[in-house]
């Protein structure tokens, strides 16, 4: 069967749950605000990991808990209960010492109305520097080459009146990136801007991803910018409703595209399985599933080679772009073979309820199970 590598190993790393390439880690957080009788409830058990390098766009309607959450992120706030490691600090109970040195790591980018009108770009920018402590020939430097890159070398001595909206906005994202933090956290960064400005305030944050790995967490409204996300976060009423690698699941559609089974189901009905496949590394000459139980999952075979055996016999062995499990699922019925990896194998696995929601969904998709179950028969 096809050998080709579809950017499969790219799209196995987004499983990757390494905690040392997490830079955000919220594991049931909830957050109040007022006291005693006027205690609200603002975050619901949350829970959200973003990966070092991830672009993430958060959205949601107004007063859903966005800023909150990016505000506890970027330790504007104390986090009151559960748990929330940013670059690998917790900061449930972190002292003030460690605040100060996190910080230091962390860019903040919001509308541009927070500059100093007093104060040029180049001031402006030389703020933050100051409040970190950068040394001052050190920062001259580097706020020069930052304002240039931002395409802003001319305007550097102008003050905020003089300058247009995408300018400020440019400054303000030099102040937010001067010190090369490893995590930025922008506040509807393009709502003031028309389309054109918002885009090279996008660019830019995928530049900063791409080239210095900085992982940037962007709330917004702005649907035009929806693109540039790896990963797409939308929040209701406290709680993180839906969690969209978009990324991931743009190269799952590619992988899936080429297997057989799927070739026949509209773009749209990929989409929606790839948003719902998991995956599942098998180690050589391990069970995958075994003979005798009943089924739970419906594999396909994203890289490697398995056996089957039935009694202990083995009769056929399959391999990419190859999929089993399905007649138990089907029929109800224990399995009827084992599984096992010859090699290093990666699955894609769909649950039970969700094979069969796929099957109810797609004609096409139902079609070819049904005429490989008879083929195999
Ligand atoms: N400092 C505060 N004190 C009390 N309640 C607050 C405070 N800040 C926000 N809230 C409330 O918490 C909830 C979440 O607010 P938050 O600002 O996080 O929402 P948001 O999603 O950022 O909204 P928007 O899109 O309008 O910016 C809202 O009900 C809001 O009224
Ligand atoms: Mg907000």
């Amino acid at each position: 069967m096809n050998q080709k590598n579809f950017g499969l190993d790219s799209l196995i790393a987004t499983w990757d749950s390494d905690p040392a390439n997490l830079s955000v880690n919220v594991e049931h957080l909830n957050h109040y605000y007022g006291e005693g009788e006027m205690r609200k409830q603002v975050l619901f058990d949350n829970c959200l990991k973003i990966r070092r390098g991830e672009i993430v766009i958060m959205t949601g309607p107004s007063g859903s808990g966005k800023t909150t959450l990016l505000t506890l992120i970027g330790t504007l706030r104390r986090v009151q209960e559960g748990s929330l490691k940013v670059i690998g600090q917790e900061l449930n109970g972190i002292s003030a010492a460690n605040t100060t040195e996190l910080r230091k790591q962390i860019g903040f980018i919001f509308q541009a109305h927070n500059l100093f009108e007093s104060l040029t770009a180049f001031q402006n920018v030389k703020m933050s520097t100051e409040l970190l402590g950068i040394g001052d020939a050190e920062s001259r430097l580097s706020i020069e080459t930052t304002l240039q890159r931002l395409g802003l070398g001319h305007r550097i001595h102008y003050k905020p009146k003089s300058l247009s909206g995408g300018q400020k906005q440019r400054v303000a994202i030099a102040r937010g990136i001067i010190h090369e933090p490893k995590l930025i956290l922008a506040d509807e960064p393009t709502a003031a801007l028309d389309a054109e400005s918002g885009r090279e305030v996008v660019t830019i944050f995928q530049e900063l991803a791409r080239n210095q790995d900085c992982t940037i967490i962007i709330v917004t409204h702005d649907n035009r910018i929806l693109d540039v996300a790896d990963r797409i976060v939308s929040m209701v009423d406290g709680n993180i409703r839906s969690n969209v690698l978009v990324q991931r699941n743009a190269m799952m559609c590619q992988v899936l595209n080429q297997f057989p089974i799927f070739r026949s189901m509209t773009p749209q009905a990929i989409s929606q399985v790839a948003d719902k496949m998991d995956m599942r590394r098998f180690s050589p000459n391990s069970e995958i599933i075994r003979q005798g139980e009943m089924g739970a999952e419906f594999f396909v075979i994203g890289k490697g080679e398995v056996d089957i055996e039935v009694d202990s016999k083995k009769i056929n062995s399959l391999s990419e772009g190859a999929f089993f499990g399905e007649v138990s699922l089907i029929k109800q019925q224990p399995r009827n073979a084992t599984v096992r990896a010859r090699d290093e194998v990666v699955c894609f696995v769909l649950s039970k309820d969700e094979f069969q929601s796929v099957i109810d969904s797609s004609t096409p998709f139902e079609e070819e199970l049904r005429k490989a179950i008879f083929s195999r028969q």
